[in-house]
């Protein structure tokens, strides 16, 4: 098991934000954890990370109790977090925010740079532009690629998709595949569930800082509670769901294959032949 978190409690003073939570990430998996606002997603995250104590429990990363580690050897021991929020330098050029991740890291980063410019490549057109100046999608990018720049063995990401155009979130969604396909664990917080749901392996449901559900992502994407608590009102559009709409509306016209009647409809009193 590649990440092993064990009953944890987490607080913001005296009030506890997770409750026992327990989740599990193996090698090669991409894990999705979903919930409502204020469920504990972030939190979760965040404690993985190290930006939060524990006050109880522990955090097993790679066979190691990292549970008292602070933040910035976690990153060295390979855990990536592109945050909610997405905290790019807005006065550093994309390619410095870039080499940002990766400053700790002994020796050269020529090669996590490229791949970076390859899965992303308006970031490689946009090298010397300002963090800051980018569009909200390419600022998400840039989040991640800088996350990636870490070489993580585990990539934390919180909600990649959040405020981007439907199109940007498909492409988000398959670059997040792309990365877990050339090696990298994936552990996802989305409010978008139907596409977390869709990509990942497994999925753990979040409710007040306790886990109510786990189970392969494609069992929960046809459980009845959570299609109605988290799946509901046109939410429930799958990455393949999108494409297939997307490629319908770019098509030409088409005679409608049903025998329905023509969009003018016949004259009233016509009688069908
Ligand atoms: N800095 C903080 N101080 C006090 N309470 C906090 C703090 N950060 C989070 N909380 C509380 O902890 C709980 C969990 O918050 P968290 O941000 O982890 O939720 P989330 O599942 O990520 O929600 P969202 O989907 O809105 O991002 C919430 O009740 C929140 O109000
Ligand atoms: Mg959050």
């Amino acid at each position: 098991m590649l990440l092993e978190v064990e009953d944890i409690h987490v607080h913001y003073g005296k009030i506890a934000a997770i409750k026992g939570l327990s989740i599990e990430v193996e090698q090669g998996e991409i894990v999705t954890l979903i919930g409502a606002n204020g469920a504990g997603k972030t939190t979760t995250l965040k404690t993985i990370s190290g930006l939060r104590p524990l006050t109880r429990g522990r955090i097993v990363f790679d066979g190691a109790d990292i549970s008292k580690m602070p933040g910035h050897r976690r990153v060295l021991a390979g855990i990536g977090q592109s945050p909610e929020g997405r905290g790019v330098f807005p006065g550093m050029t994309v390619a410095d925010n870039l080499h940002m991740g990766s400053y700790a890291r002994k020796g050269s980063a020529e090669k996590e740079l490229a791949e970076v410019y390859e899965l992303f490549p308006r970031l490689a057109e946009r090298k010397n532009q300002m963090g800051g100046t980018m569009s909200g999608g390419e600022q998400q990018m840039l989040a991640i690629g800088r996350a990636l720049m870490a070489k993580p063995k585990v990539l934390l990401l919180d909600e990649p998709s959040m405020g981007l155009a439907p199109k940007l979130v498909q492409q988000i969604f398959s670059i997040i595949v792309e990365i877990n396909r050339r090696g990298t664990t994936v552990l996802l917080v989305e409010q978008n569930a139907a596409q977390a749901l869709s990509i990942a392996h497994r999925a753990y449901v979040l409710e007040t800082g306790r886990i109510v559900k786990s189970a392969p992502a494609a069992e929960l994407l046809d459980d009845p509670q959570v299609r109605a608590a988290y799946l509901g009102s046109g939410a429930d559009m799958t990455v393949e769901d999108q494409v297939a709409a997307e490629k319908a509306a770019a098509a030409p016209d088409v005679t409608r294959a049903d025998g329905g009647p023509p969009p003018d409809g016949p004259a009233e009193g016509d009688s069908p032949s």
